[in-house]
């Protein structure tokens, strides 16, 4: 196994004040490494999107740390942390968060252009991209125009584009068909995944478990337990 990539300690997580406190995460402490393929499965409202919100810089935990790459995130200022998701974390959302006045390609080219390629060549990798995802076809039209399956292809496509070390998918395959899941997470491992990334997927979709490394599982904001996944060949 290799390096640790992401050591998450004691994290808690609530929204809310006094009598409306609801706890979403109570207490969540892991490791995931690089080369490595972690899954999060557990019912809905079980903190799977708190936790991932907390690893990749999105939402400051309550108590915990986070420490990824040996960086302690939640120490750093507010601009080192938009830093650290800039050149770090490559986030796939649950409802995709596509730029409705851009087209697909610009929506894709968007992390290369912050990440300051220039102009003509983000939009040759996003292309590249987007071909890996199936819709080579579709780069000229907004995202409005495309299938839900076809949108968050999309939004695969512009989390891997910018080759982040850390790679985080809530929910990647939830709207689309068995098949085209597959082809893309078959992808995700073959290609994306190698010894100096990790990719954490929180996911219910039971077609896809077999491209897991680990399947950690989570309940009523905790982990209760965690167990290999069906890809090793051990
Ligand atoms: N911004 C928020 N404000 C208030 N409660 C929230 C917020 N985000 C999540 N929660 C609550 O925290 C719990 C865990 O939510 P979430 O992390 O989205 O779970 P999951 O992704 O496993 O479905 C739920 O009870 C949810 O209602
Ligand atoms: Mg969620």
């Amino acid at each position: 196994m290799g390096n640790v990539a992401v050591m998450a300690k004691e994290l808690v997580k609530w929204f809310g004040e006094e009598d409306a406190k609801t706890y979403a995460v109570r207490g969540v402490s892991f490791d995931a490494h690089f080369g490595e393929m972690l899954y999060i499965v557990g019912p809905s409202g079980s903190g799977k999107t708190t936790l991932l919100s907390m690893i990749s810089g999105i939402l400051r935990p309550n108590k915990g740390s986070v420490v990824v790459e040996d960086k302690d995130i939640w120490s750093l200022t507010s601009d080192e942390i938009a830093e650290f998701r800039l050149s770090t974390v490559g986030f796939v959302f649950q409802d995709y968060h596509l730029f409705p006045r851009l087209t697909t390609l610009e929506n894709v080219a968007i992390p290369l252009i912050l990440k300051k390629l220039d102009w003509n060549e983000s939009i040759q990798v996003a292309a590249k991209f987007l071909e890996i995802v199936g819709l080579k076809e579709r780069a000229h039209l907004p995202p409005v125009k495309l299938s839900t399956g076809e949108q968050q292809r999309v939004a695969i496509a512009r989390a891997i584009a910018s080759s982040p070390d850390l790679l985080i998918f809530d929910e990647p395959t939830a709207s689309l068909d068995g098949e085209t899941g597959r082809r893309i997470l078959d992808f995700v491992k073959k290609n994306i995944l190698n010894e100096r990334r990790c990719i954490i997927i929180v996911t219910h979709d039971n077609r896809i478990f077999e491209y897991a490394d680990k399947i950690m599982k989570m309940s009523d904001g905790k982990i209760m337990d965690v167990e290999k996944g069906g890809s090793d060949e051990e």
